[in-house]
């Protein structure tokens, strides 16, 4: 037999997708999101999430950044159970601060972002060599609400070397505070906690989770020793996909995409036999820049265990979940 990327319209599984506005509405509706993250699926999750089935026990995010899709899957009831991990050590400390101690950050972000009033350039130089020999969590947040882009960088010694943006003070910290205390609550109690390699993740989900994957743009190095970067191999991620595809995990990837013709990273094979959507994200600042009217189109890809869960109808799933308990290795 052979197996081929199938592209596929919304109408596939009989619902429409969501309209950029719709999307941005509903993303900034209720959701909270304490870490700004350059890369972050915030704008787009509403439409991530019409592909995870109804109801499943544990979403696994191996590449989490700032939890958008693991914050709005919770928001919405969609899973009870979390796992997320991300190779870099202090944000996932960051996480772990969010959710045992969210009171204490606060306090601290909240002396940090009145403390700058005036001198915020140099404060921010301060508190950025003070986090590079301590790494404590709340000199992270306030690194994140202020430096360009909200992207993190690291300099070849490991140290985060990101330059401020002198336009932005950081969230208020009662903007900061909703959104700290908002995301705890989803998640405390629920969210097992890691900062590993993603292959170990993977290694680790079962046919009941359903795993989400935004790994790294594709062109980012791969950096065996770097601290807490390391883009992905390509090679040794399709082998992952297939692995997980042997095991019949469900698991949907943000891969790729487009903007206006032109294409960005490299075809997945056909072997993994994954259902391809594309999601329009909105007008390419870019292409704006250069007086054209470009959309970018992020790429979804539905693993087959996952597409079998969510075209299954209820009576169907029933026999499957009775299944999957009585012959759980075939599963
Ligand atoms: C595109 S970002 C994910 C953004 C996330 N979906 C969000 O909404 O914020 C990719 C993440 O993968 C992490 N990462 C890079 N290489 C990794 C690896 N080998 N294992 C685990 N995480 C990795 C990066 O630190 C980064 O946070």
């Amino acid at each position: 037999m052979t197996y081929q990327t199938q592209t596929v319209s919304s109408a596939y599984f009989e619902h429409e997708l969501l309209s950029i506005d719709e999307n941005l509405a509903k993303a900034k509706k209720g959701v909270p999101h304490p870490i700004p993250y350059q890369g972050s699926k915030r704008s787009i999750v509403s439409s991530i999430l019409q592909f995870f089935p109804s109801n499943f026990e544990r979403l696994v995010e191996p590449f989490t950044g700032s939890a958008a899709v693991s914050l709005a899957a919770a928001y919405h009831g969609k899973a009870t159970k979390f796992l997320i991990n991300d190779i870099n050590a202090p944000l996932m400390a960051l996480w772990q601060e969010i959710l045992d101690r969210p009171d204490q950050l606060l306090a601290a972000y909240s002396s940090l972002w009145h403390a700058q009033q005036g001198q915020e350039r140099s404060y921010y130089d301060d508190v950025r060599r003070e986090f590079n020999q301590t790494l404590r969590t709340d000199y992270f947040l306030y690194l994140l609400a202020r430096c360009v882009k909200a992207a993190v960088r690291y300099n070849a010694a490991g140290e985060f070397n990101q330059s401020p943006d002198n336009r932005r003070k950081g969230a208020r910290p009662g903007t900061m505070k909703m959104h700290v205390l908002g995301a705890s609550a989803l998640l405390r109690g629920r969210t097992t906690i890691e900062s590993k390699r993603y292959e170990e993740i993977l290694a680790d989900a079962s046919p009941h989770d359903v795993v989400y994957m935004d790994p790294p743009y594709q062109g980012v190095s791969v950096n065996r020793d770097s601290r807490y970067i390391s883009g992905v191999s390509f090679e040794v991620f399709v082998n992952e996909l297939d692995k997980l595809n042997e095991r019949e995990i469900s698991f949907i990837l943000s891969y790729d995409g487009k903007t206006g013709s032109k294409r960005f990273g490299e075809p997945l094979p056909g072997f993994l036999d994954l259902v391809h959507v594309e999601i329009n994200a909105g007008r390419s600042s870019q292409a704006t820049l250069l007086g054209r009217d470009a959309h970018t189109f992020e790429s979804l890809y539905l693993s087959p265990a996952l597409v079998a869960q969510i075209q299954a109808k209820p009576s169907q799933r029933a026999v499957a979940a009775e299944q999957s308990s009585l012959f759980p290795v075939l599963l």
